[in-house]
Parts: C-alpha cells; sequence; structure tokens
C-alpha cells in the first residue's frame, strides 16, 4: 500500500515499485495531487496501479482497503499535509492529517497482520544541527512548526510502536526532494504559488512569477546564502524500494530504524540558481531580499549508515534534478496552453 501515492514523491515511488515488480495500491485523497498522475505512470510503466480516492482519517476506509487486499506485503506512508506556513496557520490540520491518519493506519495494519512500514521523515527533525554533516543519532531538536512536530510525533508513534506490537519500521528522513521523473511524465505539481525553491525557480523561468527572490545572503556560508543537501526524487523514490527489500527479507537490525536520504553534498541557494542557468540557458531573474523566518543556515546529510545498511546511495546530480524538473515544468506548461 502506498499512501499519497499520487504526491510528488509518492508517484515517483509507484513507478520504481512497479518497475521493481511489485504490484502497489495506490490510497491518495487528492488534496495536493490529481488523478491524472495516473496516466503518467502508465504511460511510463505499461500499467495503470489500483487506487482509492480515500482519506486516511476516515478509520472505515481505512479498514475497508485492508479488508479487500488481506495480501498486502507492506506499508509506505506518504500521505501528510507538508507546508510549514501552512502548519503554522492550522496546526489541527496538521495534527489531524499528520498523526490522526498514522494511528488508524497503523491500527487497521496491526489487525490484519501487515507489520512492514516505511515511513517519510524528514531532515526537519535535526532543526539547525550542531555540527555538519549530520548522522542519524545526532539530537532531535525541538520542533519550530507544527508540521516539523507532526515528523517527529510521528516517529515516537512508529518507535513505541515496533517496540510494543512487532511492527517493523524504517523512517527515512529525506533532505530536499527535487526533480522530476527524466520522461517528464510525472513531476511536482505544487497548488499555487511554491513555496519551495525549485519549483519557485522553474515558474519563474517560463515566465509564470516575475523574479526569483533569494531569501537572505548574509548567512555564515561561503557565499552567504544558505546550505541545503538537494537530493533528485528518483533516487529518493528508488531508497524506499530498497528500504521495503530490506524488510522484506528480514535484514533489517532493529523493528525501528532510521535513514538519511541526501546526496551527502550541500549546495548553497546561489549554486542552485546557477546550476539552473546553466544546464537549461535560461537567465533567470532574481534579486536578494531578506531571510525567510524559520529557515535554517545549512543542512546536509552524513550518507554512510544508507550506504551500508541499506546499500544505497544518490546516483544523480543536482544538476540532472534540475534538468528534469525544467523538462517537467516546459510540458506542463505546454500541456496548458495547448490541451
Ligand atoms: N528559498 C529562496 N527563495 C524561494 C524559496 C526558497 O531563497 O523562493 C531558499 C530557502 O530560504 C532555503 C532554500 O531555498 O534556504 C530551500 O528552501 P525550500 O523551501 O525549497 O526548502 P526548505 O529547506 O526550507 O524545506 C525543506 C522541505 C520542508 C521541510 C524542511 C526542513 O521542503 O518540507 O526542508 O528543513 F520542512
Amino acid at each position: 500500500m502506498v499512501t499519497g501515492g499520487l504526491g510528488f514523491i509518492g508517484s515517483h515511488t509507484v513507478v520504481e515499485l512497479m518497475e521493481a515488480g511489485y504490484e502497489p495500491v495506490i490510497v491518495d485523497d487528492l488534496s495536493n495531487s490529481s488523478p491524472q498522475v495516473l496516466d503518467g505512470i502508465e504511460r511510463i510503466t505499461g500499467r495503470r496501479p489500483l487506487f482509492y480516492d480515500y482519506d486516511l482519517r476516515d478509520k472505515a476506509k481505512v479498514k475497508e482497503i485492508f479488508d479487500r487486499h488481506p495480501d498486502l506485503q507492506g506499508i509506505i506512508h506518504f500521505a501528510a499535509s507538508k507546508y510549514v506556513g501552512e502548519s503554522v496557520e492550522n496546526p489541527l490540520l496538521y495534527y489531524e492529517n499528520n498523526i490522526c491518519s498514522l494511528v488508524h493506519l497503523l491500527h487497521e495494519a496491526l489487525a490484519h497482520d501487515v507489520r512492514r512500514f516505511i515511513f517519510s521523515s524528514s531532515c526537519t527533525v535535526y532543526g539547525e544541527p550542531d555540527s555538519l554533516p549530520v548522522t542519524e543519532d545526532m539530537p532531535v531538536k525541538p520542533a519550530t512548526s507544527p508540521y516539523g512536530n507532526t515528523k517527529q510525533i510521528d516517529e515516537e508513534i512508529l518507535r513505541d510502536s515496533a517496540k510494543a506490537y512487532g511492527l517493523q519500521v524504517i523512517a527515512l528522513r529525506y533532505f530536499n526532494p527535487i526533480g522530476a521523473h527524466p520522461s517528464a511524465e510525472i513531476g511536482e505539481l505544487p497548488v499555487g504559488v511554491p513555496q519551495n525553491l525549485v519549483p519557485f525557480i522553474t515558474q519563474t523561468a517560463i515566465g509564470l512569477r516575475d523574479e526569483l527572490r533569494i531569501f537572505g545572503d548574509d548567512y555564515p556560508t561561503p557565499d552567504g546564502t544558505a546550505i541545503r543537501d538537494y537530493i533528485h526524487v528518483v533516487d529518493l523514490a528508488r531508497a524506499h524500494v530498497v528500504a521495503l527489500e530490506r524488510l522484506m527479507e528480514g535484514r533489517n537490525k532493529e523493528a525501528f530504524e532510521v535513514f538519511n536520504i541526501g546526496t551527502g553534498r550541500g549546495s548553497s541557494v546561489r549554486e542552485v540558481v546557477d546550476t539552473f542557468m546553466k544546464v537549461t540557458g535560461v537567465d533567470l531573474p532574481y534579486r536578494i531580499t531578506g531571510r525567510r523566518e524559520g529557515d535554517i543556515t545549512a543542512v546536509w546529510a552524513d550518507t554512510t549508515k544508507a550506504e551500508n545498511e541499506l546499500g544505497w546511495k544518490a546516483r544523480l546530480t543536482m544538476a540532472d534534478a534540475l534538468r528534469d524538473a525544467w523538462r517537467w515544468e516546459q510540458k506542463i506548461r505546454n500541456k496548458k496552453s495547448n490541451p
């Protein structure tokens, strides 16, 4: 079962799962995705996965899916709200979507004896790290937003459930996922004005936005702009398949495991902007403005544990991801002007 399987990371993971021979059952409430994503998945894989337009807050619906699919082998749980700013304005939405839904899912999974669980966590749990790169055993810092708090609480719920019920959990702490499938059949579909850097860049490049604002060039970094670890969404998707296989083959060392999923390389906002212009040949209008509230200076992953234990390593670069994100942006805009 792939919850949130029509979203950005979910849809790419569905493709990787299908290409590895799995038959995903998608559950997605379409709150931040579109049923047309199924067409893209079908064009890439040649098959159309099963899909339920259900909201995981509805316990009866969750039960129904498990009843209908007694052969489920595991769950990859993406379905969640993901905007930091929105979570500050409407925390209860986040606690309901990101926590109540997880609890419903776990109840039914255990009642139906489905015990393999892969969870979408985030590097946000590290806050502003004391040293870089961050390893998985570094302390989880107090969350600075309800969104971040839900990821921390969810990890705790899963850790406790692994201990109590024999659930086998892998939490993947994502760094900054960007890019799109190289086929340009699926990609990121932000609703409204994008909050994240790369969709804002591609929308500016295509002319939907006047200019990119770089939030701060007075950070204590080599060029003054903030540093993140940008990971290609296809590499990230592959990490889920590898994690699932680890659980299927019983190779996990503990009932609750955590892995950083990043490239191990930090890039500044300026580097991202410069690389985008270089690989696409597009001149991107931008302006430096003040810092964005809540942003940290720098974070990037130590990926040693993922490499040694999972046998997973990013293969694609930030430049590959920007090229793919641009191809996807061009494709969706042409479609809209040319239905
Ligand atoms: N940035 C800009 N201009 C923009 C958008 C972003 O300069 O228009 C900068 C940000 O200030 C930051 C960097 O680009 O320095 C990356 O910003 P994103 O919004 O793309 O990503 P964040 O690192 O802020 O957020 C990501 C995930 C969140 C998660 C967070 C945890 O998208 O879900 O990491 O660190 F909570």
